[in-house]
């Protein structure tokens, strides 16, 4: 069956990846993860084009590559964390099929990115009160992106991903 797209969005660490890679199994879809095409793209880390580049070249990106991906079909687009934070992109997301927002505790967050150093933004700042507070200013604007919302924390990926489906066979 050819589906809407499906696209993910939620903060670093609420497990889009996983989901996404799942997903695409369960429903037989492709799978574009805006972070990896961008470092392909780009031929450096994201850690580097913030570096070198900055981040709102890396933002500009995000944008060009959501408005590449909005007229095809049958795509899991896994979005990085800050994805929803134009209002820009997330009325192309909204365009483009239907916009999973994924939520985690910030607990939850933390046990998930601390050994991973490839996000600058939580380079020096792996604690939960830098994690709940940037979670914070972020929520209205995951919130206002999100055609639904699943939580991840201590769940099973399989359970979430059912969560996912039948969520968007209702909306
Ligand atoms: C970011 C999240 C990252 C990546 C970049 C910025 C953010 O993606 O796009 O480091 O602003 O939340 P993940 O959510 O996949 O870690």
């Amino acid at each position: 069956m050819d589906r809407k797209n499906i696209l993910l969005i939620g903060f670093m660490g609420t497990g889009k990846s996983t989901v996404s890679s799942r997903l695409k199994k369960r429903l037989d879809m492709k799978e574009v993860d805006t972070d990896a095409l961008i470092v392909k793209r780009e031929g450096m880390s994201i850690s580097d084009i913030f570096a070198q580049k900055g981040e709102e070249a890396f933002r500009n990106m995000e944008t060009a590559l959501l408005e590449e991906l909005e007229s095809q079909r049958n795509l899991i687009i896994s979005c990085g964390g800050g994805m929803a934070l134009r209002d820009e992109n997330a009325a192309i997301m909204k365009a483009a099929g239907t916009v999973v927002w994924l939520t985690a505790e910030p607990e939850t967050i933390l046990k998930r990115v601390k050994n991973d150093d490839s996000r600058p933004l939580l380079r020096g700042n792996k604690n939960t009160a830098f994690i709940s507070d940037l979670l914070e200013k972020r929520r209205p604007k995951y919130e206002a992106a999100a055609d639904i919302a699943v939580a991840t924390d201590h769940r099973r990926i399989n359970d979430i991903c059912d969560e996912i489906i039948r969520k968007i066979d209702e909306n």
